[in-house]
Parts: C-alpha cells; sequence; structure tokens
C-alpha cells in the first residue's frame, strides 16, 4: 500500500488497477465521563502534592498565595473557554497545532509542533514520572524492601504506560477513570482532614495573611508559574476532538467542569496543608502530602506517597495519550514523518506517534535536571498558550460568519492573552536567564527541517521505504482527517 491508502494491483488484462483502502480512524470512545477525566486527571499529577511551597515562598504571605492559587484557576479556566470556542469551530485534534495551521502560517503551527514534540510534551512526561519514581523509593523504604534506581523506575513507568496507550485507547481511557477517581478519593482526605483540624481550633494564618508579600513581579510571575504548572493540563481535551463523542457539547462541559473542579479542589487542600502544617510548617517541609499525612493520619500516612503515584501516574498517562494526538495531527499534514499519522488497523491506535513521544521522554529522564526542564517548560508552554488563545481573536476576524457552537465573551481571550504575554516577559525582564535564549534558539531552530523537508520536501523518496517497511512490520495504515 503507498502512503495514501491505495493499493496497486494487475487487473485482469494486463493493466494496473488501484484500490482505495478503506480510511483507518481513530474512534469515538471517550465520552462525557472519561473526557472529564482526562481533563481532571491530567491536570491533577504531582503540583498539588509539591508546589504550594514554591508559591508560598516566592509570593512570601499566606493571603497572597491563596490569591495566586485562586487566580491561576481563573486564568485556566479563561483558557479552557477560550479552547471550547475554538475546539467546536475546528473540532481537529492536536489543540494548538491544529488552531495554528487555520488561523495563522503553516510554519508557525510547524514550530509548535516542533517544540512540543521533540522539548514540551516529553520534558512533561519525565518530569511527572520522575515525581512517580521519587514516591515509589519512599514507598520501598516504607516497606524496607530494597530500593530499585529512581530513574529506572521512571523508565519502567514510561514503558508502561506507552504499552497501554499502544495496546487499545478503550484502556488508556479506562486506566484514566480508574487513577481519577483514585486520586480524588486522596485529596478528599487531604480537604476533610484539613476541615477536621479546622473544627479542632486550627487555624489558617489569616489575620496577618499579607505581611512579608513580596512586592517583584518577577516573583509573582514565578509564583504563577508554580500554580499553573499545577493547573498545566487544563487544555488535554483539545488534543483528542476527534475521538470525543458529541464533541460540541462534550469538549465545553467537559473543559469547564474539570477545570472549576480542580480549582475549588486545589484551593481547599491548600487551605488544609496550611491549617495542619501552618505556614512555617509547609515552608519546612519538603514533601507537602505526607508530612500533611504523618501530622493527621499517623502511622496510616503512608496513604498520601501511594496517593502521589496514582496521582502522578494517571497524569502522566493523560499526557502520553494527548501528546500522541499532537505528533499524529502534524505528521497527517506532513509536519513530522508521515509515518507518525499512521494508525494500528486492528487496534486503532496512534501506535507510531504514541511510541516516539515515549522514546523522547526516556531519553529525557536520563540526563534529567527536572528543574531547568520546569523553566524551559513555563516559558514556552506560555508562549504557545497565549498565542493560542489570540487565534479565537483572529478567526473572528478571518470568518465572522463561521458557525461556531460556543462562542466566548470577547474580553476572555484578551485577558488571557495579556496575562500570558506577562507570565513569559516579566521572568525575563527581571531575570535574563540563559534558559530563555536556548529555548527561543531552539524554537526558531526547527527551521533547520522545515525549509528542506516541509517547503522543499527533499525527503520524497527516501523516507518511502522505511514507511513501507514500518507498515508493513507494525500493521499500520494511513489516517487521513476525514470530517464526519
Ligand atoms: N498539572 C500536572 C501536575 O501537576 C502536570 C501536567 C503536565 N502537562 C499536561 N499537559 N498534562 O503534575
Amino acid at each position: 500500500m503507498s502512503a495514501d491508502g491505495v493499493r496497486q494491483r494487475n487487473g485482469k488484462n494486463g493493466d494496473v488497477e488501484f484500490e482505495v483502502e478503506p480510511v483507518v480512524k481513530l474512534k469515538r470512545n471517550v465520552g462525557i465521563i472519561s473526557g472529564t477525566s482526562f481533563i481532571v486527571g491530567s491536570i491533577i499529577g504531582s503540583g498539588i502534592f509539591i508546589s504550594p511551597k514554591g508559591v508560598l515562598t516566592e509570593t512570601g504571605s499566606v493571603g497572597l498565595s491563596l490569591i495566586v492559587w485562586g487566580a491561576s484557576g481563573v486564568l485556566s479556566l479563561l483558557g479552557a473557554l477560550s479552547y471550547a470556542e475554538l475546539g467546536t469551530l475546528i473540532p481537529k485534534s492536536g489543540a494548538e497545532y491544529s488552531y495554528f495551521l487555520e488561523a495563522t502560517l503553516p510554519v508557525i503551527a510547524y514550530l509548535f509542533s516542533w517544540t512540543r514534540t521533540i522539548v514540551l510534551q516529553p520534558s512533561g512526561v519525565a518530569i511527572i514520572c520522575m515525581t512517580f519514581a521519587s514516591y515509589m523509593t519512599t514507598f520501598f523504604e516504607y516497606c524496607g524492601s530494597p530500593v530499585p534506581p529512581e530513574k529506572l523506575i521512571a523508565v519502567l513507568a514510561i514503558f508502561t504506560l506507552c504499552i497501554i496507550n499502544c495496546y487499545d485507547t478503550s484502556w488508556a481511557a479506562y486506566v484514566q477513570v480508574f487513577f481519577t477517581a483514585a486520586k480524588l478519593i486522596a485529596i478528599a482526605i487531604i480537604v476533610i482532614g484539613g476541615f477536621v483540624k479546622l473544627g479542632q481550633g486550627g487555624h489558617v494564618e489569616l489575620q496577618d495573611g499579607f505581611k512579608g508579600t513580596t512586592d517583584s513581579p518577577s516573583r509573582i510571575a514565578l509564583s504563577f508559574y508554580d500554580a499553573m504548572w499545577a493547573y498545566d493540563g487544563w487544555n488535554t481535551l483539545n488534543f483528542l476532538t476527534e475521538e470525543l463523542k458529541d464533541p460540541f457539547k462534550n469538549l465545553p462541559r467537559a473543559n469547564v467542569f474539570g477545570v472549576t473542579l480542580v480549582t475549588i479542589v486545589y484551593i481547599l487542600t491548600n487551605i488544609s496543608y496550611l491549617a495542619v502544617l501552618g505556614a512555617d510548617g509547609l515552608l519546612a517541609s519538603s514533601a507537602v502530602a505526607v508530612d500533611w499525612g504523618k501530622e493527621m493520619l499517623g502511622s496510616a500516612y503512608i496513604i498520601m506517597p501511594i496517593a502521589v503515584l496514582f496521582s502522578t501516574f494517571g497524569a502522566a498517562n493523560g499526557l502520553c495519550y494527548s501528546s500522541g494526538r499532537m505528533v499524529y495531527a502534524a505528521a497527517r499534514e506532513c509536519h513530522l514523518p508521515e509515518v507518525l499519522s499512521f494508525v494500528h488497523v486492528k487496534r486503532y491506535t496512534p501506535l507510531p506517534s504514541v511510541i516516539v513521544t515515549c522514546v523522547i521522554a526516556v531519553l529525557m529522564v536520563i540526563p534529567a535536571d527536572i528543574g531547568s526542564l520546569i523553566d524551559f517548560f513555563s516559558f514556552a508552554a506560555w508562549l504557545f498558550y497565549g498565542m493560542a488563545v489570540s487565534c479565537v481573536l483572529v478567526l473572528r476576524i478571518r470568518r465572522p460568519d463561521a458557525h461556531r457552537p460556543i462562542k466566548v465573551f470577547i474580553l476572555i481571550p484578551i485577558i488571557f492573552a495579556l496575562c500570558s504575554i506577562y507570565l513569559v516577559l516579566a521572568p525575563i525582564i527581571q531575570d535574563p536567564r540563559l534558559e530563555f535564549l536556548y529555548a527561543f534558539l531552539f524554537i526558531i531552530g526547527g527551521l533547520l527541517f522545515y525549509i528542506p523537508f516541509v517547503v522543499y520536501k527533499l525527503d520524497r523518496g527516501c523516507f518511502d521505504k522505511v514507511t513501507i517497511f514500518l507498515q508493513l512490520a507494525c500493521e499500520i495504515a494511513p489516517s487521513p482527517y476525514v470530517p464526519d
């Protein structure tokens, strides 16, 4: 079969005949429950168990830290609403990639797919799986068993996710629902524990709530980076629009419900941490949830590291799933090697794109310096979020009469875009670090491949043999976009 699904064969009279293969499409398996689980379960990962300390350190006060947690939720909600308009106007998988392609120049979509495929997605998977691994070692120590190397555990976690996501999309969806339910139970324990403590006379130091508040714009931006990492993943469902049942209803509903739920849960969890540990205890803690557990649950505190394990594994699964769909969407437009858009003919999973995401994530785990990966991630991610939300405005001007199942109030994308400009620029202006320059050079560096391979199509022919070999070896076939 050729790369576009056309099979050539010899006809009865010796002439060449062509037969068009039925298109292999990803199935619409994701309903409202699994869709909401994809959002909630991808957002709640390691951040809420780790970031509260960072937010409190940067803001300098309990009052401002709670405001930053709330404001980050509102900002994510503005993003999720804007993406609901984009995702229902352009109901294609791939999120930002598909929106850049429609609203801007193809080169912007390409540079996004390049940065996201090589750095943003795999570094996200690597960071979450490294946190998973570090909590796994706590668990091994608790059980008194020998502790395997952390990086080995992280690699095994990525490998497991890869198998699940390649094997069956419904499996990946079940995994998502199960782990989301598990982490919500754990968080409910923290929230209820907080109320119990407050009932017993515990208090959140709100009287002098703003004492010590920082006045540095870059530190406030850094505190938002910490909190926004905990909220990252609010756009997950837009990556899989083509797999959503009734996307015009389910995408906006799940986006709004999912992000609102997480915001409430995060604020209550922070209040609980503060009620139980106090601001000083929170600042002194290296693993907030575990210290909270030791204080409130005694020897049953082991529930907390297990909760973090469940939470991180579920979030990594969501990211793995959505990342595969972005690679798939970009490869379909020949912005990445075409074979990455192929789908398994029997399992209907985007096998090559999932494998590539996981392989790069494994390569990142090996030398990972997680701190600088997060810095790099936040800067570049916010650049793209801001640009994507601006596409709402561009498309309102360029396609004013297009059918929009959801049309958000115009100030929503404007406020979001202004906040993202602040989040990108404040740290660069106040504390210009080399990471930002590297990030920028890396993004632009994608042009080194764009010009020869996408503009001049220099690879024509030389990759075809590899593509055909992989098609036969992995039982994968092209999956062009066919609107319903
Ligand atoms: N919010 C998650 C956490 O707190 C990280 C999400 C990573 N990114 C994503 N697109 N799912 O660990």
